[in-house]
C-alpha cells in the first residue's frame, strides 16, 4: 500500500453520527437494503476498495473471489466497529483511515472501487471520482449504491432545502439532493449497469436510489 500521503486528514470525528449510523442501516436492513448490498457486490472479483466503509455492514456480502479488500473510513468509531467485522471476514480486508479523496493505493492497482451511500458524504465527489479512476486498473469498474436526486422539480426543490439546512448536520455530512450519476458521468466513467428504485418504495425526498456499475475505460 502507498502510504506517502501523509499530510491529509484520514480521521474525522463525528460523535453523534457514528453513533447513530449502525441503528439506521439495521433499520434499512430491515426494510430490504441487504438484499441490494448483496446486487451491489455480486461477480466482484480481485483486489477491492470500499470508500467509506462505515461499520463495515457490506463486508459479509463481497465474494469469496475478492481476493484483498482495503477499506477507508475516515469516522473513528465506526473504523473500529468496520476493523471489528473486518476480523470475522471470510476474505483478507483491511480497513484503516482515510478519504475517498485520496485513496492510499499505487495508480492502476485495483480491480474495483465500491460507493456505497457515500458520495452524498464526500466533500469533493470530483475529486474522489478522480482518485477511482488514478487507483484503477484500466479495465476496472466502480460500483455504487447511492441516494440520489428527486425526479421532480418539487421534491428536489426541498431536498436543496434540506441540503442548505439541517440534513448534512444531522446525518454526517450526507447531501440527499445530490446527481450522483452525472458527477459518474463527468468523471469519464461510462455506466453499463443503472437500476433506479425507491427506498422506502415511497416517493421521498430521501427514497431515490441507484444502484450500477460504471467502467473506468481509457484516458482521454
Ligand atoms: C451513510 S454512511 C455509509 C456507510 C457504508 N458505506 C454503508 O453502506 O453503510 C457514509 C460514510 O461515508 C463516510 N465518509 C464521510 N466523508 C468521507 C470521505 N471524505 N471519504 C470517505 N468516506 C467518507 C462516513 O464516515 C460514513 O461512514
Amino acid at each position: 500500500m502507498n502510504t506517502t500521503k501523509t499530510n491529509v486528514k484520514t480521521s474525522r470525528r463525528r460523535p453523534l453520527f457514528g453513533r447513530m449510523y449502525p441503528k439506521m442501516a439495521s433499520a434499512m436492513a430491515e426494510g430490504g437494503m441487504t438484499e441490494r448490498r448483496e446486487s451491489l457486490l455480486a461477480g466482484l472479483t480481485g483486489e477491492v476498495i470500499e470508500v467509506g466503509a462505515g461499520h463495515g455492514v457490506n463486508f459479509a456480502h463481497y465474494p469469496a473471489e475478492v481476493t484483498r479488500l482495503v477499506a477507508v473510513e475516515p469516522e473513528p468509531r465506526l473504523r473500529a466497529q468496520a476493523q471489528a467485522a473486518a476480523a470475522k471476514a471470510a476474505i483478507p480486508m483491511e480497513v484503516v483511515p482515510g478519504v475517498g479523496e485520496h485513496l492510499p493505493l499505487a495508480d492502476h492497482s485495483v480491480d474495483a472501487v465500491v460507493y456505497c451511500m457515500v458520495l452524498c458524504s464526500l466533500p469533493d465527489v470530483g475529486a474522489a471520482l478522480a482518485e477511482a479512476r488514478r487507483v484503477l486498473k484500466p479495465d476496472g469498474q466502480i460500483r455504487f449504491l447511492e441516494h440520489v436526486r428527486a425526479d421532480t422539480a418539487g421534491l428536489a426543490r426541498v431536498q436543496d432545502v434540506l441540503d442548505a439546512t439541517i440534513w448534512p448536520r444531522l446525518v454526517g455530512g450526507c447531501h440527499v439532493g445530490r446527481d450522483a450519476e452525472a458527477a459518474i458521468r463527468r468523471a469519464g466513467f461510462h455506466i453499463h449497469r443503472l437500476d433506479r428504485f425507491l427506498f422506502p418504495p415511497s416517493r421521498t425526498p430521501v427514497s431515490f436510489h441507484i444502484l450500477g456499475t460504471a467502467v473506468r475505460g481509457g484516458d482521454e
